[in-house]
């Protein structure tokens, strides 16, 4: 028998509902429930409403109650559609590095970049790992993510991506957001790998995709597009195969050259991430094609590099998602609320635009189409916010946090009750 939950007054519920997956979006599309509820059962929204109608319509049902004190506004749970939060070691050393002149692809040749993480991931244990994945997604949380993509990608053989994965997998299943995990075995060709990039490609393809259908690890694959990486010639047999098995295909594009965009249109991707460097070319092909166009504002931020031009990508038609990247070189901060407001105000996006690249259409780039929005049928999945004005939450870039964050209808994060307040 469910158990049937109303939660309310609420002095504002922002659902998310009724928008377009494509293209800008005015602010007055947004709909608002002034004085709403929440009415749900067994992790599923039931009905959003006026919470008033609410009470009368389960006044003869036996309804769990929670009955909000003070103003609150409501939100559906954020997701983050790109980070890379299974590492191990720090890199502060290229921070350091960066704002002293070098380079991100200097860094790299110089032993720090990508590599250096590859080396202390190996040297963790997959425990190790899980504990470093629990500490972010805890950060996460507190921030209103309720769902979390996270890669692989400093493994880059075999056994470590597997034990990267492994301890994604783990990690989701020991902590209340939802994990989506991706392999990005295509991060870069490993320096102590025997043989070129077609034979490493060939053997990841070959000995890891297998293993990742038979243990459930993940039905992702990320490739890494770039000059330090791999060209869209080199990378295009491996897509190749990964769709022959049934694998949906997101992809690293755009982030310093051009030429990732072209091979996620080409291969159908759910989504293309990055796109700083993106021209208009590129920028036309994506708003043709249903290509989901992911900013990663973290990566500018970390790298001082110019944001991914979110303006033009919404104006050329195209479905824009905002994610953290958190990562430990490019985009250490992780805090996917200051990040999307930071890109709101450089790119001049309306509210209306970065709060649907956090909910709805960063689902849409995981292919989820059970959140993202408050309405029936959809996971209640929301957060709450001490305010009479949801116009706050952006307006504070980040500063201002939830107070408390609902997963399949579950308190997981109650600020008042944190010990770490
Ligand atoms: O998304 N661009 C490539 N990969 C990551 C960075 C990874 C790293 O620097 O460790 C990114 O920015
Ligand atoms: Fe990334």
């Amino acid at each position: 028998m469910e158990q049937l939950t109303l939660i309310g007054p609420l002095s504002q519920i922002i659902p998310m509902t009724g928008m377009s997956l494509k293209g800008p979006l005015s602010d007055d599309k947004l709909h608002i429930i002034e004085n709403g509820g929440i009415l749900y059962a067994d992790g599923l929204v039931k009905k959003v409403d006026v919470y008033k109608k609410l009470l009368s319509e389960v006044e003869n049902l036996n309804v769990h109650m929670i009955r909000l004190e003070g103003n609150h506004i409501c939100m559906p749970g954020f997701v983050d559609s790109h980070t890379h939060i299974c590492f191990g070691g720090s890199r502060a050393r290229d921070y350091a590095m960066r704002n002293a002149g070098k380079t991100y692809l200097q860094i790299a040749a110089e032993g720090g970049g990508i590599w250096d993480t590859v080396i202390q991931t190996r040297k963790a244990s997959q425990k190790e790992l899980i504990k470093g994945i629990l500490k972010r997604a805890k950060q996460h949380l507190k921030n209103g993510v309720t769902t979390i993509e996270v890669k692989s990608g400093y493994g880059l053989t075999v056994e470590e991506e597997l034990k990267m994965l492994r301890a994604i997998k783990e990690a989701g299943e020991q902590f209340p957001l939802n994990f989506v995990s991706t392999c990005l075995a295509a991060h870069m060709h490993p320096k102590d790998f025997t043989g070129d990039k077609t034979a490493y490609l060939t053997e990841i393809s070959e000995q890891l995709f297998p293993i990742l259908v038979k243990e459930k690890l993940t039905n992702r694959i990320d490739a890494f597009i770039e000059s330090g990486a791999f060209s869209p010639t080199e990378i295009s047999p491996y897509l190749s195969r990964a769709v022959e098995m049934g694998f949906d295909i997101t992809i690293h594009a755009d982030q310093f050259s051009v030429g990732g965009s072209e091979v996620a249109v080409k291969f159908k991707a759910v989504s293309a991430d990055h796109l700083e460097a993106s021209s208009a070319h590129e920028i036309e092909l994506l708003g043709k094609s249903n290509v989901i166009a992911t900013a990663l504002p973290g990566a500018s931020l970390g790298l001082g590099c110019d944001f991914t031009p979110a303006r033009k990508i919404l104006d050329a038609g195209c479905a824009l998602a905002i994610a953290s990247d958190h990562n430990p070189g490019s985009a250490p901060m992780g805090d996917l609320l200051t990040q999307s407001a930071v890109l709101g105000t450089m790119e001049k996006l309306t509210n209306a635009e970065v709060l649907a690249g956090i909910t709805y259409r960063a689902a849409a780039a995981l292919k989820l189409s059970d959140r993202g929005q408050l309405k029936a049928g959809f996971l209640a999945d929301f957060s709450l916010f001490h305010t009479t004005n949801y116009n706050e939450v952006l307006y504070n870039q980040g500063a201002f946090k939830p107070c408390m964050v609902f997963k399949d209808g579950k308190l997981i994060y109650d600020k008042h009750n944190s010990q770490e307040r």
